[in-house]
C-alpha cells in the first residue's frame, strides 16, 4: 500500500519511457484507494489505445499480444496473486514495458477502478463458467457486468469472449443479442503465438472453442 496516497507504482520507468526494461514490481498497479477510479495516466504512456485482458492469468495472450504492438497499452487484470505475479515475471523479463497488471476482482474492477469511456477492447478468454446452477450467480457475465463493459468502452470499442463451455456461450450471446448497445462482429481469433494457457490445453486436446465478438453503438445510452 502507498503511504504517499498515490496508487503505487515505481514510476522509475517514465510512462513514455518504452526502452527500459520494466521490474515485476513496476508492472503491478496497487492501488492505494480502493474506491475511486485509478488515474491510468500515471501507469501508461499517454495517448495510446487500452486493451484490457479480462482473467488474464499467466499473461501468455496478453504479453505476446503487448509485444508486438508497442503503440497499444494493456491492462491484465486477475484475483489469483499467483497467476500476477507469473504475469509481472513474464512481462519483465520479456521487456513488456507497455503492460500493467492489477490483482482484482474483474467485475469489480471494471465497474469501480475503471472511468470510462477508455478502453478499446476488452478480451475475456475461458472465464470461469460455474456449471451447476446454484453457482450460476457466481458468473462474470450479467447485465450488470455488460453495463460496466458499456461505460467503460470507447465508441466502438470491442469485447471479445471466447469459452470452451457450451452452455455458457449461449448465456453470453444471449446476454450482448438482448442488449441494443452491442453489435456483434466476426469473432476475434487469436494468431496461434498469442494463445492462452487455456486455449493451448483446449486446442491440443481438440476441444471446440466458441467465440464471440460485439462491438459499442457509436453513440446512444450507455
Ligand atoms: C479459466 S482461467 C483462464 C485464464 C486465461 N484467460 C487463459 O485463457 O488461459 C480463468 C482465469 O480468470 C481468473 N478469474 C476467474 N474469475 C475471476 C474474477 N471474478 N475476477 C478476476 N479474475 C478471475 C482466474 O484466476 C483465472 O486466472
Amino acid at each position: 500500500m502507498s503511504t504517499s496516497g498515490k496508487d503505487s507504482w515505481a514510476g522509475s520507468l517514465g510512462a513514455d519511457s518504452g526502452a527500459i526494461a520494466p521490474r515485476p514490481e513496476d508492472i503491478r498497479i496497487v492501488p492505494a484507494c480502493w474506491t475511486e477510479p485509478l488515474a491510468f495516466e500515471r501507469f501508461f504512456a499517454a495517448g495510446r489505445p487500452l486493451e484490457v485482458d479480462v482473467g488474464c492469468g499467466k499473461g501468455l495472450f496478453l504479453i505476446a499480444r503487448a509485444k508486438k504492438h508497442p503503440d497499444l497499452n494493456f491492462l491484465g487484470i486477475d484475483r489469483q496473486l499467483r497467476r500476477i505475479r507469473k504475469a509481472a515475471g513474464r512481462a519483465a523479463r520479456e521487456g513488456a514495458a507497455n503492460v500493467r497488471l492489477l490483482r482484482c476482482e474483474s467485475s469489480y474492477a471494471v465497474e469501480y477502478l475503471i472511468a470510462g469511456p477508455i478502453v478499446s477492447a476488452y478480451y475475456i478468454h475461458f472465464p470461469d463458467p460455474w456449471p451447476k446452477k446454484r453457482h450460476h450467480k457466481r458468473r462474470l457475465f450479467s447485465a450488470r457486468f455488460l453495463d460496466a463493459l458499456a461505460k467503460t468502452l470507447v465508441p466502438l470499442g470491442r469485447v471479445h469472449v471466447a469459452t470452451d463451455h457450451r452452455a455458457y456461450f449461449e448465456h453470453v450471446s444471449a446476454l450482448f443479442e438482448a442488449d441494443g448497445r452491442f453489435h456483434a462482429n466476426t469473432p476475434f481469433v487469436p494468431p496461434e503465438d498469442e494463445r492462452t494457457a487455456f486455449e493451448r490445453i483446449f486446442v491440443g486436446q481438440n476441444t471446440p472453442i466458441h467465440r464471440c465478438s460485439y462491438f459499442l453503438a457509436g453513440s446512444g445510452k450507455r
